[in-house]
């Protein structure tokens, strides 16, 4: 048995990961308005990755016998003036994910429940490599300045991955 108040917050960060995928959907969708199909791709898996992610909190939030409860979305930015933009504004919004997962921690901390501290352990882990990742991705596209091949190898480098559930 968990608190009422661990139970929302779980339940919260479900529905902000299931609106992490919208915000990837959006993105992917200006990618491949603007026939950067690599680019597309990329966003199109990590918003798969962010749906994993929510369904681990609502697993995880019945395997406590608690019910998840699926919450409407915001509508997420769909406006973006480049490719640079979007992995940007990716970084800011994993940024913002980091401070809700540590926020939830630090109640499951308090609260000495153990077995959502180690559920929660693996979010930690996973937010160090989701801005490592894009923080990566930003210091490349500003390397590669104007010099199209560079670009297009990574965007076709990119548009290689993968969804894998773990
Ligand atoms: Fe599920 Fe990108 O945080």
């Amino acid at each position: 048995m968990i608190s009422k108040d661990l139970v929302k917050g779980l339940n919260d960060q479900m529905n902000y990961e299931f609106y992490s995928a919208h915000v990837y959907l959006a993105t992917a969708a200006y990618c491949s308005n603007e026939s950067f199909d690599g680019f597309a791709s990329f966003f199109l898996t990590q918003a798969e990755e962010e749906r994993f992610h929510a369904m681990k909190f609502y697993h995880f939030i019945n395997d406590m016998g608690e019910k998840a409860e699926v919450a409407s979305l915001p509508t997420p930015n769909n406006t973006f003036s480049s490719i640079l933009e979007t992995f940007e504004k990716s970084l800011e919004h994993e940024k913002e994910v980091t401070k809700q997962i540590y926020k939830l921690s630090d109640l499951a901390l308090d609260q000495r429940e153990h077995a959502t501290m180690t559920f929660l352990n693996w979010f930690v882990e996973e937010q160090v490599e989701e801005e490592a990742t894009f923080d990566n991705l930003i210091q490349k596209l500003k390397r590669i300045n104007d010099d199209s091949n560079a670009f297009f190898m990574l965007e076709d480098e990119l548009g290689k991955r993968k969804f894998t559930a773990e």
